[in-house]
């Protein structure tokens, strides 16, 4: 199996040191590909660069490691090169106000997800994940003892059983938090199973699992 990354950036890093380091294939992509690159030489021979059709055309998972805005200008045009593959997705709908105060950028109705999901192929496989944590939590807590949980949200079973696949190689104990209904639960600033929403911390499988079936309630 390989693993498109498409962003080098925070994100993109921390998740393909751990996706390498668990013996996982990856190809990175980014708008520069020099960055994808520098990054590929420093994390050795299981990983390559590419532009990013040719990355997404070798892959059979792809990860959507970009701003929710790019991943929409990326898939008002390049969408069909999804076909057929898992699509992971772990933006979050993030900005920040007059004041630098972050703020969560859609209404209370609205995940990120939904509006991913929505743009990709219906034969795609999308699943929300590897979002939850800030990009140095991610870096800096792959496999503890006990290990970090790490949710994700999906309504398909090919997607499910990959992302689960993933989060293992990653060194983390995989969570499904629900559908993508419930992609909004994962998504920061304060979904409830966010990193921001657990007031920073990190939860093990046992306490990941109590999280999901507590009553919901958004700040
Ligand atoms: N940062 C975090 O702590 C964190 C935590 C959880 C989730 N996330 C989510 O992860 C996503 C990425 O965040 P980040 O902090 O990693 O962002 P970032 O550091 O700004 O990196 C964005 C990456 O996307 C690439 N990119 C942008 N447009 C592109 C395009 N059209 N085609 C190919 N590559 C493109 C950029 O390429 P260049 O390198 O060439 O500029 C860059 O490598 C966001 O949705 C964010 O919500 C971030």
């Amino acid at each position: 199996m390989i693993t498109a990354i498409i962003g080098v950036g925070n994100l993109g890093r921390a998740l393909a040191g751990h996706l390498v380091a668990g013996d996982e294939s990856v190809v990175l992509a980014a708008r520069d590909e020099a960055h994808a690159v520098g990054l590929a030489n420093e994390l050795g021979p299981r990983v390559e660069a590419a532009l990013v059709e040719d990355a997404i055309a070798a892959a059979d998972v792809v990860v959507l490691a970009l701003w929710l805005d790019q991943i929409k200008e990326l898939l008002a045009d390049q969408a069909h090169l999804l076909e057929n593959k898992v699509v992971i997705d772990p933006s979050n709908p993030i900005g920040f106000d007059a004041n630098g105060r972050m703020i969560r950028t859609l209404p209370d109705d609205q995940s990120a997800g939904s509006i991913v999901a929505s743009l990709l192929p219906a034969s795609a496989h999308y699943v929300k994940a590897f979002g939850t944590l800030g990009a140095d939590s991610l870096a800096g807590s792959a496999n503890r003892e006990p290990r970090v949980a790490l949710f994700y949200a999906t309504d398909d079973d090919t997607a499910a059983y990959t992302v689960e696949r993933l989060i293992r190689a990653a060194g983390f104990d995989p969570m499904k938090a629900g559908g993508l209904a419930d992609a909004r639960r994962l998504e920061g600033p304060n979904g409830d199973l966010s990193q921001g929403g657990l007031n920073g911390e990190l939860l093990d499988v046992d306490q990941a699992r109590a999280a999901v079936a507590a009553a919901y309630v958004m700040t």
